[in-house]
């Protein structure tokens, strides 16, 4: 007979509403409720049940289901908005379901966004002991496994400093460390990698390999397929809060990467143009002739702006555009324009602005690609986000396996030689 599985998720569904005018307590209201019971507020932040104007009701999850068997670990993955962050809140018990059914055995830990989960009034030493007993654990069994947190966390200097004037990356550090050092049967881990350095980024996943391999479950959240691939075992797919594919990692992240990208539509750019005659109708990002919403390193990728323009003649001296890509953490690791090149583009009343790059060399990390357009030196179109997608790491030198490790942001033509 098979064990029993450590997690079963039967029609899950969470409905968001959204209220045009929530209803929100006075702030002196609301930080002493959170001082009191922090997780609780938290719960009732994210569940967002404040009174209010009714406006929309909006799924962000949709007849979820799956079951899960100890020790496998489970990669999440989907666009952002897919409903990952609201499937692991309701697995970790922060968030209700609003129809469904879950179960679990064992003691769940979780290290979501930051900002949940600690306390930012409290030391680190404090929350560590606050988590620990939100997890159920005892003052003596924390106490085990205190200095082996905060060694790992490298918080040393900073135990009796209140975790709100943490940097993001001890924030992230200090969460990641008393989640996995709790000892919990079923660890989630959301997006932590997006965060936190590169030394520490291998250092988590080195560490969930670690409660993996010693039978705990562990489901993981992340944009970086070469680590989704590493340490998972199975992987979901989340589209529009419905699970498209779930089964061996392989053939999920390659489902994930052939998805089309959903028509990016032009109605949020409206603010965005500061000229009436002309507006973006659409930004796509191919490869080859096909949308995507993620792009293997060494693909063809192009970059392409739809737009149509009511005066044409007033722009005789072309526009100037360019694509400016973000990398994780919003760094911007490139800039493509046109008047880089000493170039201009002749208006119409409707075109394409594209931009192709033949040799995609970025490793695994989610981007963001904003679009300006200027005319003359003014900015006539700022879309900051005018795509998000993913890179991902490929076998780019063709050897037959994706070259190992999470260093470094590209994935460079190189030579070697000895003699
Ligand atoms: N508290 C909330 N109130 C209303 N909508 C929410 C709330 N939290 C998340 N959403 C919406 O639910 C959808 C799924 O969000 P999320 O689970 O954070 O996605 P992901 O983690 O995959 O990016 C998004 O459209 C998001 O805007
Ligand atoms: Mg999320």
């Amino acid at each position: 007979m098979p064990e029993k599985p450590v997690l079963t998720v039967t029609g899950l569904g969470k409905r968001y509403t959204l209220r045009h005018q929530a209803a929100r307590g006075a702030l002196s209201e609301r930080l002493t409720a959170a001082l009191r019971a922090p997780l609780r507020w938290f719960q009732r932040k994210s569940s967002g049940t404040s009174a209010g104007a009714t406006a929309e009701d909006f799924w962000a999850l949709r007849d979820v289901g799956f079951s899960i068997q100890r020790g496998e670990v489970v990669g999440i993955i989907g666009r952002n908005g897919a409903g990952k962050s609201t499937l692991l809140k309701i697995l970790s018990r922060i968030t209700e379901p609003t129809i469904g059914r879950i179960t679990i055995r064992g003691r769940v830990a979780s290290l979501l966004e930051v900002g949940t989960g600690f306390h930012p009034e409290l030391s680190g030493r404090e929350n560590i002991f606050l988590n620990g007993a939100i997890l159920g654990m005892s003052r003596a069994e924390i106490y085990r496994k205190f200095d082996e947190i905060v060694a790992f966390a490298e918080v040393e200097r900073f135990l009796d400093t209140p975790v709100k004037h943490y940097s993001s990356g001890m924030y992230v550090r200090l969460a990641f460390a008393v989640a996995a050092h709790l000892d919990p049967e079923i660890l989630i881990v959301d997006e932590v990698l997006a965060v936190g350095d590169l030394e520490f980024q291998k250092k988590c996943l080195g560490k969930m390999e670690q409660v993996a391999s010693g039978g705990r479950t562990v489901f993981f959240v992340s944009h970086n397929m070469a680590a989704v691939q590493r340490l998972c075992t199975r992987c979901v797919y989340l589209k529009q809060g419905s699970v498209v594919a779930d089964g061996p990692v392989p053939r999920v992240i390659d489902t994930y990467l052939r998805e089309a990208s959903a028509a990016a539509g032009g109605r949020r750019w409206a603010y965005a143009r500061k000229s009436p005659a002309i507006e973006i109708e659409e930004v796509e990002l191919l490869v080859g002739t096909e949308p995507r919403v993620a792009v293997s390193c060494g693909s063809t990728v192009t970059f392409r702006a739809r737009y149509r323009c009511s005066a044409p003649a007033q722009f005789s001296a072309g526009f100037e555009v360019s694509f400016i890509v973000f990398g994780q953490g919003q760094k911007l690791v490139n800039f493509w324009s046109n008047a880089g090149l000493g170039r201009t583009f002749p208006a119409a009343a409707h075109g394409t602005f594209t931009c192709t790059v033949p040799d995609w060399p970025f490793r695994s990390m989610p981007m963001s690609v904003q679009f300006h357009l200027n005319y003359r030196l003014e900015n006539l179109v700022d879309l900051p986000e005018a795509l998000t997608f993913d890179s991902v790491d490929s076998d780019r030198f063709g050897t037959g396996i994706v070259p190992h490790g999470s260093e470094g942001i590209v994935l460079l033509p190189h030579r070697w030689s000895s003699t």
